[in-house]
C-alpha cells in the first residue's frame, strides 16, 4: 500500500485535493437590488478535485486517518454506502492507494457514474433505489457486521474525519480566498459533512458569518446525495444546532437552477450544487433588499457593506444535468386514478410504470407523487391523466 508523498518534482494525486478555487456568478446576482460589488454570490469549483467532486476531501481525509490508526491495514477491504460521488472518491483512492474497495449503493445512480466506478476496479453491492441512501448504508452496516475481519467500514456518515476535512480544509480555503470578508455561508445537506465542518469552523473565525442549510423540500426528491433530514436515517455526525437558519428546496426549482447555469454562467453543474446556487440566491435577494434599507449610502455615508463575500457549496461535476436519477413527479389526480394510495403501482401508457409515493388531499383536489422508473427530466413539469392501478 502506498500514500500520498510530496515530491521535488510534480505532486501526488492526494496533493491534489482541495484548494478549490472561488467562482463569481455575477451574472445571476446582476438583477438584484444591490448589484455586484455589493452583491457577491462565489461558487467553490469542486469538481476541479481529480474525483470530480467535493466528496474527494472527506474520503481521503477517512482514509488517511484509518490508514495512521492502523484500521485500514493490507488485506482489508474499504467498505461504505454512497450515493455516488464519495464512491467515485474511494475508488479512484483506492486505485492510486493500493487497496480494495467495496461500495453499496442504490442501483438507479446514472450509468455514468456506473462506469466511473468499474473503471476505477470497484466492487458494488446494489441497493433497491426505492430504499434511497438509507437503504445502502444498512446494507454495508450489515455487511460490516458480518465480517469484520474483512472490512474497514468507513462509515462516511459517523465518521468525524468527513466534517473535519471541511473543519481544516475548505472553511480555512474560503476564509483566505473571501480574505474574511464572507457574510454567509450555503450548502447542503448529505452526510452533513461539508456543513458541519465548515460551519464549526467559520463560527470560530467569526460568529456574526450566517450558516444556512439547504436540504430536499420532500422525502421523495431528484437531489442525488441531499438528505431529508426529517425523514431520513439522521447521520450521527450532524448536529441540527449548528445551522443558523434552514432552507428547504424543491427539485423543480433546482432543474431550473442548472439550466440557468448552464445557459447564463457557462457552468454545467449537478442538481445538488444547482439547489445550493438557488437557495444561496435567495438569500442574496433577502439581504439585498435588506442591504438597500438599512444601507449608510442611504443616509448619505459610504456604503460599509461593499463585496459582500456570499458562498455556496458548489459539487460535484460528475452529476451532470441529464443525468439525473429517478424522476419524481407532483400530478393532480386524475379522474381514473382516483382511490389510488400510498405505494400503488402503476402505469401510464407513454410514460411506463411508476408507484405513488404520496398521495395529499381528497376528491378532486387530492394530489399524487409518482415517481416513474424510466424517463428524462422535460417529462417532470408535464400534467397528464390516464394513470392506471397493475
Ligand atoms: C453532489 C453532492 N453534493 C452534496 C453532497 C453532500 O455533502 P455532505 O455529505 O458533505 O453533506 C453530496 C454527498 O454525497 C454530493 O454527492
Amino acid at each position: 500500500m502506498t500514500t500520498a508523498s510530496q515530491s521535488l518534482l510534480g505532486m501526488s494525486l492526494l496533493d491534489r485535493i482541495g484548494n478549490t478555487p472561488l467562482l463569481r456568478l455575477d451574472a445571476l446576482t446582476a438583477s438584484l437590488n444591490a448589484p455586484p460589488p455589493r452583491v457577491q454570490l462565489l461558487g467553490k469549483v469542486e469538481w476541479v478535485n481529480p474525483g470530480g467532486s467535493i466528496k474527494d476531501r472527506a474520503a481521503s481525509s477517512i482514509v488517511q486517518a484509518a490508514l495512521r490508526e492502523g484500521k485500514l491495514t493490507p488485506g482489508k477491504t474499504l467498505l461504505d454506502a454512497t450515493s455516488g460521488n464519495t464512491g467515485i472518491a474511494y475508488a479512484m483512492l483506492g486505485s492510486a492507494m493500493g487497496f480494495p474497495v467495496t461500495l453499496c449503493m442504490p442501483s438507479n445512480v446514472s450509468a455514468e457514474r456506473k462506469n466511473i466506478l468499474s473503471a476505477y476496479g470497484a466492487q458494488i453491492v446494489w441497493t433497491d433505489p426505492a430504499d434511497g441512501s438509507d437503504g445502502a448504508i444498512r446494507k454495508a452496516r450489515e455487511l460490516a457486521a458480518e465480517h469484520p475481519g474483512t472490512y474497514f467500514y468507513a462509515d462516511q456518515y459517523g465518521n468525524d474525519n468527513n466534517w473535519l476535512a471541511h473543519y481544516h480544509g475548505t472553511a480555512n480555503e474560503i476564509w483566505r480566498q473571501t480574505e474574511g470578508r464572507i457574510t454567509h455561508f450555503v450548502a447542503g445537506l448529505g452526510t452533513s459533512g461539508t456543513f458541519m465542518g465548515v460551519t464549526r469552523r467559520l463560527h470560530e473565525l467569526n460568529p456574526a458569518i450566517q450558516c444556512i442549510s439547504m436540504q430536499p423540500d420532500s422525502p421523495f426528491n431528484g437531489f442525488e446525495g441531499l438528505k431529508h433530514m426529517a425523514t431520513a436515517l439522521i447521520p450521527p455526525i450532524y448536529d441540527p444546532t449548528l445551522a443558523d437558519r434552514n432552507l428547504y428546496m424543491p427539485t423543480e426549482r433546482a432543474y431550473v437552477m442548472a439550466k440557468r447555469l448552464g445557459r447564463m454562467q457557462g457552468l454545467l453543474v449537478g442538481v445538488s450544487a444547482a439547489g445550493a446556487v438557488a437557495a444561496a440566491l435567495d438569500v442574496a435577494e433577502q439581504e439585498s433588499h435588506a442591504g438597500r434599507e438599512a444601507s449608510p449610502k442611504d443616509k448619505g455615508e459610504e456604503p460599509s457593506i461593499d463585496n459582500i463575500a456570499r458562498f455556496f457549496g458548489a459539487k460535484s461535476g460528475a452529476g451532470r444535468p441529464g443525468a439525473f436519477p429517478r424522476p419524481v413527479m407532483n400530478i393532480p389526480q386524475p379522474n381514473g386514478a382516483s382511490g389510488l394510495k400510498k405505494g400503488q403501482r402503476v402505469r401510464h401508457a407513454k410514460y411506463g410504470e411508476g408507484t405513488v409515493l404520496v398521495r395529499e388531499g381528497d376528491g378532486e383536489d387530492a394530489k399524487l407523487t409518482v415517481v416513474f422508473e424510466r424517463h428524462g427530466l422535460k417529462k417532470l413539469m408535464e400534467k397528464f391523466a390516464n394513470l392506471q392501478k397493475i
